[in-house]
């Protein structure tokens, strides 16, 4: 009798399988990639807890950036440093919710290979309204194995990246990453508690019918951006406009929806933000290289947003990513502004 067919292929699997996707490696990355699944389980357990027990709300410290921590980023990131600290293949974070980076000090862990970048929880304002939240994360190979870790090691261009992915806390939970070679989505299975290969291969089509964007900004806007918007707004049988306006307020879950339906997010500079809100190291960078890997692309408005050199851990830049066709339209109207 033959043996059943294996019908799905757990992330644990699949990491396996690709292992030899990179011939310099020893098994580390497989191992980091496998301990932030861990941590993604464990973080959806109480995402999904949040309803129920006293870890909504906010904790009364600030992050970083001056805004407002909720409980479950705390969790969140307390969880990610620990399962990434645990396995030895890290030997420091930089996280949204430190402001210098987290050297992890451990014996196995001091002379590891690569650093991690991440947002533990984005969309955290979505938290108490049952609206979906995520995580982003982004690996790098350390520059120098033998030296003190320090800021150069993550102030590297995201052109460097070896490894880039999000979890979506969504209607089912996904974690979705690239390795350099395509972006495979697993969806999880509570049932089984494994993520399961369900999006095999994930490209974004070239163009969409979707702009996400905070319309509230809009007078902030620049002028260029202002008017792709009024072009999305346009009725044009030929070209499907109006587009639908699509804007949940989590990156995550923005960029999510557009990379299956097609579409373009717009974080653009505001008079009051002039770099944007959102974080080039551990929001744009990771987003940017999986856009890319799934056909689409990822500017500031001028500049591709992988070849941008970090100046500093919380670095912010204007974001248009999405389906190739809409960024490079959304960049021309930028440059015919500018004249
Ligand atoms: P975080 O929760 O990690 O601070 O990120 C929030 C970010 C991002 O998720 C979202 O796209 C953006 O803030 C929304 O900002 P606005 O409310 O200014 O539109
Ligand atoms: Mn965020
Ligand atoms: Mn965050």
């Amino acid at each position: 009798m033959n043996a059943p067919k294996r019908s799905v292929t757990t992330l644990g699997q699949f990491i396996i399988e690709r292992q030899a996707d990179f011939p310099y490696a020893k098994g580390e990355l497989s191992r980091l990639l496998r301990d932030i699944g861990i941590a993604a389980k464990i973080v959806n357990r109480e995402v999904n807890k949040a309803g129920l027990v006293d870890i909504l709300g906010e904790m009364g410290t600030s992050n970083v950036q001056g805004e407002e921590q909720k409980k479950l980023d705390v969790f969140a990131n307390e969880q990610f440093i620990a399962a990434l600290g645990s396995g030895g293949e890290c030997c420091a974070v930089a996280s949204e919710e430190n402001e210098e980076l987290v050297a992890i000090s451990t014996d196995v862990s001091k002379n590891a290979k690569y650093v991690v970048c991440i947002d533990p929880l984005d969309g955290s304002s979505n938290i108490d309204v049952n609206v979906s939240i995520g995580t982003i994360f982004s690996i790098y190979r350390r520059l120098d194995p033998n030296a003190p870790v320090t800021e150069a090691d993550f102030l590297q261009p995201g052109v460097n990246q070896v490894a880039a992915g999000y979890i979506i806390f969504g209607s089912s939970t996904m974690l979705v990453y690239t390795t350099g070679k395509g972006v495979n989505g697993f969806t999880l299975d509570p049932s089984i508690g494994e993520f399961c290969l369900s999006h095999p291969d994930m490209k974004v089509p070239n163009s969409g019918k979707i702009y996400s964007v905070n319309e509230g900004n809009a007078m902030q806007f620049p002028q260029g951006v202002r008017d792709y918007i009024s072009y999305c707004q346009q009725d044009d049988k030929a070209t499907g406009r109006p587009y639908s306006s699509r804007y949940i307020g989590s990156l995550v879950a923005d960029f999510h929806r557009n990379l299956l339906k097609g579409g373009i997010y717009i974080y653009p500079p505001t008079s009051k933000a002039p770099s944007g809100k959102l974080r080039l190291i551990y929001e744009c960078n990771p987003l940017a290289w999986i856009v890319e890997q799934a056909g689409g692309m990822a500017s500031d408005g001028g500049q591709r947003i992988l070849e941008k050199k970090p100046g500093s851990l919380h670095e912010r830049t204007p974001l248009f990513i999405g389906s190739k066709d809409m960024v490079r339209h959304a960049e021309q109207f930028l440059t015919q502004n500018r004249g």
